[in-house]
């Protein structure tokens, strides 16, 4: 057994807020294997941050219009908050923006270049003329070229999974301005993954505990054969690179997220005192690194962030990586950009933390992806935890409380039933462990209530609302016993439910100060006091899921792409303001291109009365030479205005779709006609 753990869970992107898929993937698993070791008196810290930097970033800033820095400094505040309310117990949440980090991912950066292991090279990239910028990664749309999905991004197509080059995309599109990119060549340096290829294969081969998804992925990974992979890119957001010629450049995301651990580890350990702490975590032997994250990021956390710690030397590689597959969502996947999540912080607004850490960590993707539903939630909660644990608790503890005065009865003369049922406590705290240690946490919650079944059908069975008046010892017997296997569970269960496990006992007159190994057959003391307050799980009315299901579904209509949105109305005007605008009928007979203009076009149009001049900003939607013979809606009476050089003496009007594609307002009427 090693000496130490260090836990890390995926440094989320501060670019919008938790759900519940993040829950699921890591930070649940991750803090219940925190919680059952602490419990064990391990020595354990748990890191995480947000990861601050990339396109996810910079295109979340766009689309709001807000710098990169008001986008990560509000959901780096939210997420550490929203985390804290529904009881991840970090020991440290840092964001890859700190200073810290700057500095611990260039010196990283610089120990692997000064040993010569990158090469630099140039590169064919999709490059936005008019934003005048490289479109890395998220930063283009395309076609896959492997499943033919039409919005498959620069780096990944999210349909089927392949990972992608920007340069890989068919009709590649800029996702901020739309434009058709063009090639254009950049450097970068890159890191010589082939080489690592036989070292990495070893190290995996030896790990013949992973889980067989983690596995699968890697083989896959090395099967294929590791080629060049980019550390850098052309953006103004990020680590910039620490080199002399490297203007403009930063270092990938995904090269200094990882990085994020490490320096958030340090900040850790300042903040204890004690500065170089960090040092027994991450660059001592006897040191179990475990990584908690969502199967689309093994790739980074199996292959290149191992790469890169190998070759820097002074660092220990992970232990285990026990990744999740994906969550979905009322039987649909999960995505935030249609709608359809469940958000962490609207959940709490509603329900209590512990519900929704019991009924997720029991479908926990651990295997294969699994499926979140509100009456899944709603049937655990209320034939679970309040049919079994809660029922199990409360006729132990008023009982108790109303004939035996609040103390906990003696055990005598216990029957073979009664001392099958107390073994239990030990047989189950066994499978218990034995399930958290493999990373197997829905096996863990299901044995700690398979417990609470045992001493609820017990105390069925040996019918103590008989036994009271028959035999009251045998009813001692049967509360003594109860009293016992709810004092485990206040602590078998304290990972999953800390603030109900916590209030449990208070009930039972337990301290505090807890610990795994104190749980056994003789927790609670005979003569002890207990006392019952409150009832720890209410059941939850089906009005409150169906709310949620509306919602959920209402969201989802409302953000989808058939969902139009027009422009507000414009202010009321009178009539008069109306008839002030003299609308004509108008014939094209004539359309040229205003030369060095992109966008205007030069009409001569018929209006019956008199031939006039219009320049009409349509050349990106009309070829000039298709205009003549239509017949247009003109505003006769606007004033003058000299564009280009050239008078414009009138207005052609045009409906503008939801693509903002132009449309001309036709008509029939002869040119000179009133439009009213
Ligand atoms: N931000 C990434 C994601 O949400 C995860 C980063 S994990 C780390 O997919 F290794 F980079 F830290
Ligand atoms: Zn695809």
């Amino acid at each position: 057994m090693s000496k130490r753990i260090l836990v890390t869970s995926a440094l989320p992107y501060a670019n919008g807020p938790i759900h519940l898929g993040h829950l699921a993937g890591a930070y649940l698993p991750a803090d219940l294997y925190t919680r059952f070791q602490r419990l064990n008196n391990r020595d354990i810290i748990h890191i995480c941050g947000s990861d601050e930097h990339g396109v996810p970033i910079t295109i979340a800033a766009e689309k709001e219009g807000i710098s990169p820095w008001d986008i990560i400094n509000r959901y780096h505040t939210g997420n550490k908050e929203v985390f804290e309310r529904f009881g991840i117990d970090f020991d440290y949440f840092g964001r890859t923006s700190s200073e810290t980090h700057k500095k611990t991912s260039q010196e990283i950066f610089l120990n692997l270049h000064a040993q010569g292991i990158f090469t630099k090279k140039a590169q064919k990239q999709l490059y936005d003329e008019e934003m005048d910028m490289f479109l890395p990664d998220r930063y283009v749309k395309g076609t896959c070229p492997n499943c033919g999905h039409p919005e498959a991004y620069g780096d990944q197509c999210e349909k089927c999974g392949t990972s992608l080059s920007p340069t890989d995309l068919i009709d590649p599109i800029s996702a901020i301005s739309g434009n058709k990119p063009i090639i254009k060549e950049t450097e970068h340096w890159f890191i010589p993954l082939g080489d690592f290829q036989d070292r990495l294969q070893d190290w995996i081969d030896s790990k013949k505990d992973w889980k067989t998804n983690v596995l699968g992925q890697c083989k896959s990974w090395l099967d294929t054969g590791l080629g060049d992979r980019a550390v850098t890119r052309d953006l103004t957001w990020g680590v910039p690179v620490p080199l002399p010629d490297a203007d403009g450049k930063v270092l990938y995301v995904w090269f200094d997220a990882p990085i994020g651990y490490i320096s958030a580890t340090k900040e850790w350990a300042e903040s204890k005192g004690d500065p170089d702490l960090w040092k027994s975590y991450w660059q001592n032997d006897e040191t179990s690194l475990i990584h908690f994250i969502g199967k689309d990021n093994i790739v980074f956390h199996c292959i290149m962030f191992p790469a890169t710690l190998m070759q820097h030397g002074d660092y220990i590689l992970p232990e285990n990586v026990p990744a999740n597959e994906f969550l979905n969502l009322e039987g649909r996947k999960l995505s935030t950009s249609k709608g359809w999540a469940v958000w962490l912080h609207e959940y709490l607004d509603e329900f209590e933390p512990d519900l929704l850490r019991y009924a997720l960590g029991t479908i926990l993707p651990e295997a294969k992806d699994s499926d979140f539903s509100w009456k899944d939630f709603q049937s655990k909660v209320n034939s679970e935890l309040a049919d079994i644990l809660g029922n199990f608790i409360f006729r132990t503890i008023s009982f108790t409380d109303r004939f035996f005065d609040g103390d906990v009865p003696e055990l005598k003369n216990p029957s073979e039933l009664d001392i099958n049922t107390l073994n239990e406590i030990s047989n189950q705290k066994e499978k218990i462990e034995s399930a958290y240690n493999s990373f197997k946490f829905r096996e863990a919650i299901a044995e700690t209530m398979h417990l609470a079944r045992i001493g609820n059908r017990y105390f069925t069975e040996t019918e103590p609302w008989k036994t009271r008046k028959e035999n009251p010892e045998l009813c001692g017997n049967t509360l003594h016993i109860c009293l016992q296997i709810s004092a485990a569970l206040s602590i078998l269960f304290e990972p999953v439910l800390p603030n109900k496990m916590h209030s449990l006992r208070r009930q039972l007159g337990l301290s505090e100060k807890i610990s795994w190994d104190q749980v056994n057959p003789e927790l609670l003391k005979a003569g002890q006091k207990i006392t019952q307050d409150e009832i720890l799980f209410e059941k939850i009315e089906d009005e409150r899921v169906e709310e949620q299901i509306n919602k959920l579904t209402e969201r989802a209509a409302d953000m989808s792409p058939e969902k139009k949105e027009y422009i507000p109305l414009k202010k009321e005007i009178n009539f008069n303001n109306f008839t002030a605008i003299d609308v004509r009928a108008g014939k094209i007979i004539k359309a040229e291109k205003v030369e060095k203009s992109k966008k205007l076009l030069q009409i001569t149009v018929d209006l019956g009365f008199e031939t006039r001049t219009i320049l009409s900003g349509i050349a990106e939607f009309f070829n000039a030479s298709d205009l003549t013979g239509q017949t247009v809606c003109v505003v006769a009476n606007l004033a003058p205005k000299k564009m280009m050089g050239i008078e414009s003496n009138g207005m052609i009007l045009m409906g503008e779709d939801s693509e903002g594609v132009l449309h001309f307002v036709e008509t029939d009427a002869e040119p000179g006609s009133p439009v009213n």
